[in-house]
């Protein structure tokens, strides 16, 4: 078993998943799916990651409610990976509500562009085409190796 948990909720492209698992080449990560999230203990972990698309300008809603589950301990290191169409800070604000109100921090935020073809950008062939790209992925793998 790692010390790292990742919970990853990507389903638009695919797009979080991908980075997601280019990190686990980077370093042993669990990955869990919600549904598996919601069966699992986490409390032996050193990090636990929310990775998921950014939806309506927040991470997936289901991400938002299993976080509220979790009873984090005072020593785990609580991390976010997203992608996006368009990179916003604020993207991330209603989990670190969430983790603050429970007493912890996020320690650490990895984003990146992904491939959105959501809404009226169909229309024009989707934005951010190509990402996550190599660059990227590289990106990604460097994050989780500075953990
Ligand atoms: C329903 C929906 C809403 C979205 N809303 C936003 C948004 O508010 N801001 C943004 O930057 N991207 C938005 N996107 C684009 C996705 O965040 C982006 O394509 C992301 O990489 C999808 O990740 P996934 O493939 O892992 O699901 C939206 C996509 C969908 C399908």
């Amino acid at each position: 078993m790692s010390n790292i948990a990742i919970i990853c909720h990507s389903t638009h492209h695919g797009n979080t998943k991908k980075v997601v698992d280019e990190m686990a080449k980077a370093r042993e990560i669990d990955i869990f799916t919600i549904t598996q999230a919601k069966e699992q203990d986490f409390s032996s972990y050193e990090y636990i990651g929310f990775a998921s698309g950014i939806y309506y300008q927040s991470l997936s809603k289901d991400i938002l409610k299993l976080a509220q589950t979790i009873n984090f301990n005072e020593n785990q290191k609580i991390f976010i990976v997203y992608t996006c169409g368009a990179i916003n800070k604020k993207n991330t604000s209603k989990l670190e509500r969430i983790i603050n109100d429970k007493g912890l921090n996020i320690t650490d935020t990895f984003s990146c562009k992904g491939y959105d073809t959501f809404g009226p950008f169909k229309l024009i062939g989707g934005i951010a085409k190509g990402h996550p790209n190599a660059k990227d992925l590289d990106n990604a793998k460097t994050f989780i190796t500075n953990l």
